[in-house]
């Protein structure tokens, strides 16, 4: 094995971005990424993906029919199946749990504070203020084979993101408000919107940006026989 790489560097820097600058990102720009990231594999290359990519106006329509929606039913869920398995078990639901209570201290926001992290939470739903938003689909036929496929090319395109000095968050958080995103940006109905991505650049002054999530070690996942 070599020294650290270029690409690890990159993979280690990358993180879930969750403020960021008014600053815009030009259509050119995001075109170069997905031209990057359309390199990810996929299973016989199906290449199963469709981005739907909005800024200014399509953005804020966006934002104001889920904002309405939040409204009138703050709890319903627009999509079959949950983010999670219901009852989440362990490790999982200890490593999700863990993840959220360092994002709130990195935040200052205590555990009481039930209404201002709902507060937080709801600016997933305005893309922690990033210029642009993406959302992922896939024709409603496929499998969980394309969604993983489907994974994949996000994991690229954030990479591509990075290495731009770009900064992302994917957010399936848009999946409980999958049809209402459908719906106002004319996504195709046998389409179904699975995720959303914030995208532009990092705000690196702002607190929740300092957050480092940790990673189990790979004795926790990998298992090796042979050597
Ligand atoms: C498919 C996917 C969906 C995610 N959805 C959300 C989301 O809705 N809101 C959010 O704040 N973070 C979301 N995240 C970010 C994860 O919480 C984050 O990737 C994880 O904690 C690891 O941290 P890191 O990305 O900073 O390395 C998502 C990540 C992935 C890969």
């Amino acid at each position: 094995m070599t020294d650290t790489s270029d690409f690890e560097r990159l993979i280690r820097a990358r993180i879930s971005t969750r403020a960021f600058l008014d600053t815009a990102v030009s259509e050119a720009d995001i075109r170069d990424l997905l031209d990057t990231a359309r390199w990810a594999a996929s299973g016989g290359n199906l290449q199963p993906w469709k981005v739907y990519v909005v800024a200014g106006e399509p953005r804020q329509r966006v934002i104001n029919a889920v904002r309405a929606k939040i409204e009138a039913n703050p709890f319903e869920d627009e999509n079959e199946f949950g983010a999670y398995p219901p009852k989440l078990w362990e490790p999982y639901r200890s490593r999700r749990f863990e993840l959220g209570e360092e994002m709130y201290q990195t935040l200052g926001i205590p555990r009481e504070a039930k209404a201002e992290r709902l507060g937080w939470m709801l600016k997933n739903f305005e893309f922690f203020d990033a210029p642009v938003g993406l959302f992922f689909t896939l024709d409603e036929r496929m499998n969980a084979n394309q969604w993983a496929h489907l994974g994949m090319f996000m994991m690229a395109l954030m990479l591509a993101a990075e290495d731009k000095g770009l900064a992302t968050c994917a957010q399936e958080a848009w999946m409980t408000r999958c049809k209402t995103v459908g719906e106002t940006l004319g996504i195709g109905e046998n389409e179904r919107v699975y995720c959303g991505m914030a995208l532009g650049y990092a705000d690196k002054d702002a607190a929740v940006n300092t957050l480092r999530s940790s990673r189990v070690p790979v004795e926790d996942f990998a298992a090796f026989d042979g050597f």
